[in-house]
């Protein structure tokens, strides 16, 4: 059994190309930032950026420091950029890091990183169904409509908080923790069971997954709309909330010193997870080579201005600790300066950028799913096409059973955490793969190189590796699990079944 056989660089470009496969090319530099931008905003900055300032469980606090914090995995996701953007045009058909490294670093590890962008495409938007769930309550709650507490958290955070309240009293929580608590209190049973999970994230997985799957497009015009909404929001929080920041918050700047910045980073890291998948559209663009590293550092850059005036604007206003366990910090800074206007129009931003970002990957994983299972590593029901709608339906709805059975009963910030190393995982992988085919294709012709290869993709694995050391070691327990798991299936199934194994796809 070679465990490390390749898919054939040309068969990959030839699948791309093929009157079946291939794609319109008309993709410039511009649609791929807006596509960047639709990715990338979402609950990592209106979210995590809270867990990232005031210390995520068991983590210290970056404090005002998260800034540099966001800067170092900017910088970080900078390096990895460059190499997706390689890849992306030398390799440009309609894959992922799981294509790449199907044609680079063998199957074994193809295998891998598709059941490790499981982490990141399907877990990560169990986080971001959560945070929707959490700002969606506030908005409505502005229009007077009280949506139970016991709908809208877990029961895990809910005994937390009962155990936060047992241990140290009710002035002790946090206003996330108070919704926990709420619940604790007051919810319903069935049959001697406590009914308490996040109705509301399981909805709106539920609702998106059914437009997956009967396939209502989300045009170009659409999206563009919703990139601007997003970055009206962000400049519109960091102009109004200007206002109120009092200098006096920023000091002492570093509260948790190199270790809490360094933990930051880590976090924050979900904040800009959704930039590679601008490389899932070279095959649609018209000159990769150019506009390929262009869209990904473009809306790198673009992202990393809104959050750091964001995160300068946020520690201003509220003093970090404050913001521990708050789902929605963005809003609850504006309502703590006693702008509830002004945190309802927020609400209403960050629900309508979190419903997009929600989007795009459920709409990703059945395509990675469909593709493993083109080549033969999964079962070919994950590859099965609606005969109306002409969608992946079987992988479609599988992806949202899983993400809204996990955002009913899970707790964001470990969810964040899972999905953070294992997106970081893929991006070290990727960096591999870049330094791999400089040796065995020298010659290949590439539209984009990566500048000063090897010291970038080395620089981009060493920071990746670095980031994740930043992650608590119960997330990294969690995660060679997730491995291990997968690896199992990978040898019950996939060595044997792989279409490359078995003579086809050469
Ligand atoms: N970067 C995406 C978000 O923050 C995953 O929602």
């Amino acid at each position: 059994m070679n465990l490390f056989r390749r898919k054939p660089l040309d068969v990959l470009i030839a699948e791309g190309g093929d009157e079946a496969h291939g794609l319109k090319k008309a993709l410039t530099a511009g649609d791929l930032l807006a596509l960047g931008i639709g990715a990338i905003i979402g609950a990592g900055i209106f979210a995590t950026l809270g867990s990232a300032t005031s210390g995520g469980t068991g983590l210290p606090p970056a404090g005002p420091g998260v800034v540099v914090s966001i800067l170092i995995t900017a910088v970080a996701c900078g390096f990895c950029g460059l190499c997706y953007a390689e890849f992306a045009s030398l390799v440009p058909v309609a894959g992922s890091a799981y294509t790449y490294s199907y044609a680079t670093l063998g199957e074994l590890v193809a295998w891998i990183i598709g059941w490790d962008l499981i982490l990141e495409y399907a877990v990560g938007n169990v986080a971001v169904a959560i945070s929707w769930a959490a700002y969606f309550r506030q908005l409505v709650a502005g229009f007077g409509v009280h949506i139970p507490a016991w709908m809208a958290t877990d029961w895990r955070s809910a005994a937390m908080a009962a155990k936060a309240v047992a241990d140290s009293g009710l002035a002790s929580l946090g206003p996330e923790q108070r919704v926990g608590y709420e619940a604790f209190l007051q919810h319903p049973t069935l049959l001697g069971v406590p009914l308490v999970f996040n109705l509301l994230a399981a909805s709106i997985t539920a609702l998106i997954t059914w437009i997956l799957v009967i396939g209502v497009k989300e045009s170009a015009r659409v999206n563009d709309v919703i990139v601007v909404l997003k970055v009206a929001t962000l400049v519109f929080f960091v102009v109004v909330g200007a206002f109120w920041v009092k200098p006096a918050n920023w000091h002492p700047f570093f509260p948790g010193g190199l270790h809490g910045v360094w933990t930051g980073a880590s976090l924050i890291f979900f904040a800009y997870i959704g930039f590679d998948a601008i490389s899932t559209a070279a095959e649609e663009c018209k000159d990769p080579g150019r506009d390929m590293p262009r869209g990904i550092l473009g809306s790198l850059l673009v992202c990393t201005v809104l959050y750091v005036g964001a995160a300068l604007v946020l520690t201003g206003i509220i003093p970090f600790a404050q913001l521990k366990g708050v789902a929605d910090p963005l809003a609850a800074a504006l309502s703590y300066a006693k702008q509830g206007w002004a945190a309802g129009i927020l609400a209403f931003g960050a629900v309508v950028a979190m419903t997009s970002v929600l989007l795009v990957f459920q709409l990703g994983q059945p395509r990675i799913l469909m593709a493993m299972s083109r080549d033969g590593l999964l079962g070919p029901w994950f590859g099965k096409i609606h005969a109306r709608y002409r969608t992946p339906h079987a992988a479609t709805i599988l992806t949202g059973l899983f993400v809204a059975f996990f955002s009913a009963v899970a707790n964001i910030d470990e969810i964040v955490q899972l999905t953070n190393i294992g997106t970081l995982f893929a991006f070290v992988l990727v960096c591999i793969g870049i330094l791999v085919l400089r040796v065995r294709e020298p010659g290949r012709p590439r539209k984009f190189r990566v500048p000063l290869s090897p010291f970038t993709p080395l620089l981009g694995i060493a920071m990746c590796l670095a980031l994740m050391a930043g992650l608590p070691l119960l997330t990294w327990v969690r995660f060679v699990l997730w491995l291990l798991v997968g690896l199992a299936i990978y040898f019950a199934y996939g060595a044997r079944r792989s279409r490359l194994a078995n003579g086809g796809a050469t």
